[in-house]
């Protein structure tokens, strides 16, 4: 068999390594993938939000079959455009997508539905938005969310009028997002752990996946701007079975039966960002795709094969499948440049990898890294995954930073405080 990643981070780094221990599969291809998955997987520089290029390369090389993996593509339709060429695929399609694309969709989703999620107001002009937030029942801080993607930078906890008023003119009328600010959530703060459980869902059966915790925040103690993610652990300790229990009746079937309901059932991976409140579980966001850095904790426990659930997911099969995960603890901290996620510095020269990219004891994800002349170089804000497995969580966060010290570039950032929330 022939597959095809989309993506080029750490997330679809941890999908074809996985992918890798099925024996069926001949070759892999990454578009555009990054120096790190060149070595597990041919890289093609084929954009991944160019629709129309990655259907025709698909084609042109007879794909049997397609993961999409980022949020942009699926948001534009291209697993709509593959399946009208009759490329199998797995991931939802754009109507499906909106439950991520779109924040106000994913409300209303879950207000319609009794889904447990933060009390929220959406607006449409800035000046509405301004109004409410003088009003005496507004209670600080709130959250203010721009309704479309905005690289997980689209949130932000407003402590006082002032700073909400200044979001709200920074996302609706200055456009800092483009369209994605045009209207917003205004939303209740929660508090609580927070716990990621992505699922497996083939728009009837849901099969949640080993729960994981992210941490978004750059710097230790959960301060400082907010990241894409800067380590995960799985499973989550905060997650019980009980509350598990509880977030697959109240949450996880209902979204489900929700989306099939509107005449847009998920087909693909379904992240729930879950926040553990005192009132009980309630839904912070939904993502349409495997989260990261979640991914790569998450996918280093699973041993059933992984290609076989998302072929049982594209063809609605998936009770037939029964899926287990290694009784182990996983850790991944993420190696970042100095200065991410504002500016940072591209292009210097990585030591300690091993000549594919890995080191002993760890698995190594790359997130943004190229390959020049058997040398590896940083080539994004998150540069490595660096992932350890062993019977205890201590062990495998100790495992992931024997490996985090041994690899280095200047100005590596990393957080030491991953797995103790
Ligand atoms: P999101 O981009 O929706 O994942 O939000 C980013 C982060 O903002 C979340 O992981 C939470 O830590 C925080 N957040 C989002 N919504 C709320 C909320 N209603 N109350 C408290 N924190 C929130
Ligand atoms: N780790 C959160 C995300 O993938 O959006």
């Amino acid at each position: 068999m022939k597959i095809l990643v989309v993506g080029s981070g750490g997330r679809e780094h941890a999908i074809i390594k996985s992918l890798k221990n099925n024996s069926n599969i001949k070759k892999i291809y990454a578009a555009p993938g990054n120096g790190g998955i060149s070595h597990d997987a041919e890289c093609v520089p084929i954009k991944a939000v160019d629709i129309n290029s990655m259907t025709i390369f698909a084609k042109e090389n007879a794909i049997d079959y397609v993961i999409v993996a980022p949020d942009d593509p699926l948001a534009l339709g291209m697993v709509d455009a593959l399946e009208e060429k009759e490329i199998r695929c797995f991931g939802p399609n754009k109507a499906a997508a909106r439950i991520e694309s779109s924040k106000i969709f994913a409300k209303d989703l879950m207000q319609k539905y009794n889904i447990p999620t933060a009390s929220y107001k959406t607006f449409y002009a800035a000046d509405e938005a301004s109004e409410y937030i003088k009003s005496d029942n507004v209670e600080f801080p709130i959250v203010i969310k721009a309704d479309g993607l905005a690289l997980g930078k689209g949130v932000v906890i407003a402590n006082n009028r002032v700073e909400a008023h200044q979001t709200i003119m920074d996302f609706m009328l200055d456009k800092k997002f483009g369209d994605s600010g045009k209207s917003i959530v205004i939303e209740e703060f929660l508090t609580g752990p927070e716990v990621s459980v992505l699922a497996f869902t083939d728009g009837k059966t849901v099969k949640p996946m080993i729960s994981s915790m992210d941490h978004k925040r750059i710097f230790d103690g959960n301060t400082g701007l907010n990241t894409g993610g800067m380590g995960a652990i799985a499973p989550n300790p905060h997650y019980t079975a009980d509350i598990a229990a509880f977030c697959e009746k109240t949450i996880f079937l209902p979204t489900i039966a929700a989306m099939q309901k509107e005449g847009c059932p998920f087909k693909g991976c379904l992240y729930f960002g879950l926040m553990l409140t005192p009132q009980g579980p309630k839904v912070i966001e939904y993502n349409c795709r495997f989260g990261d850095p979640e991914t790569q904790v998450v996918l280093s426990l699973l041993e059933t094969d992984l290609l076989e659930i998302m072929q049982a997911v594209t063809d609605e099969k998936l009770d037939s499948i029964d899926i287990s995960w290694k009784n182990d603890n996983a850790a991944c901290v993420i190696i970042a440049s100095g200065g991410y996620p504002l500016n940072y510095d591209t292009n210097l020269e990585i030591t300690g990898l091993n000549k594919d990219g890995g080191i002993s004891g760890c698995i190594v994800y790359h997130s943004g890294t190229s390959y020049k002349d058997g040398a590896f170089y940083t080539a994004g804000g998150r540069v490595l995954g660096v992932t350890g497995i062993a019977s205890t969580l201590k062990n495998a966060l100790e495992n992931a930073y024997n490996g985090v010290k041994n690899i280095n570039f200047d100005k590596k950032h990393c957080r030491t405080d991953i797995g103790s929330y």
